[in-house]
């Protein structure tokens, strides 16, 4: 069976300080109530040590958003998959549209990320995910397919059960406008029989599949009530506890 994983990603947001209260205050919150599932938070690099010596890691875990396509050396400003597992982080979220899109990853940068990631022993949350032009077109099973092929498919099945995947619709993200519970699961069923196809059937169902877009409370329920949907990669509702919790608590 996949792990049920609720995961925020608090993208380009919170001050040192912020972070550090909001990183506490969930870890008190998860503490006092357990979460039925796994929580890992994906924070900007400047948080990470800290947050990663706050926290309880057996209740939450701590991802980076991002890591260098280089293992070391002269690349200014940049910051390694070995630095980020150095903080204490169990995981790096790869993929994201939004850095496919502002920061021109293309699927080999994004190749020599998942290497480094993995060989430096960190899990993935790799997001997939089409634009409402190609959801339009009704291209998104071969949009995701080929996201997949192009950098997490050259994997062998032993490095791939460190892949978490995490479908988020670019239309979905971050506008309010949740991808129905019947479309996410429609697409998570494809691309578990994607994976199946690579790795087999075992191997498929043991791959987590979480969902990403405009994910609250609200919708939370129903989206994990599908078979094929882990959990989600939770953006906006990530950066207040009350939220974020809400989610967590989906899985009660
Ligand atoms: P929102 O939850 O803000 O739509 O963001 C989703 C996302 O991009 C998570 O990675």
């Amino acid at each position: 069976m996949a792990k049920k994983i609720v995961a925020g990603n608090w993208k380009m947001n919170k001050n040192l300080q912020e972070g550090i209260e909001l990183a506490q205050s969930l870890n008190e919150a998860l503490a006092a109530d357990k979460p039925n599932c796994d929580v890992v938070i994906c924070t900007p690099f400047i948080h990470l040590a800290k947050v990663s010596d706050i926290i309880n890691h057996d209740i939450i875990n701590l991802g980076a958003e991002n890591c260098a396509d280089k293992a070391s050396g002269a690349y200014t400003g940049e910051v390694s998959a070995e630095m980020v597992k150095s903080t204490g982080a169990e995981y790096v979220i790869l993929g994201h549209s939004e850095r496919r899109e502002y920061y021109n990853e293309t699927p080999e940068i994004l190749k020599e990320k998942v290497d480094l990631a993995l060989a430096n022993g960190l899990k993935i949350l790799f997001c997939i995910g089409e634009s409402l032009e190609q959801r339009e077109a009704n291209e998104q099973n071969a949009v995701v397919k080929a996201e997949l092929e192009g950098s997490v498919f050259h994997l062998t099945a032993e490095q791939f059960a460190n892949i978490v995947i995490a479908y988020e619709p670019i239309w979905a993200i971050g506008t309010g406008k949740t991808a129905t519970a019947e479309q996410a699961e429609e697409i998570h069923a494809y691309i578990r029989s994607v994976v199946a196809a690579k790795y087999g059937e075992e191997v498929a169902a043991n791959t987590s599949i979480l969902y990403g877009g405009s994910c609250k409370a609200s919708n939370a329920p129903e989206l994990f009530a599908k078979p094929n949907i882990d959990g989600g990669l939770i953006g906006g509702a990530s950066l207040k506890v009350d939220d974020f919790k809400g989610i967590i608590d989906a899985w009660k």
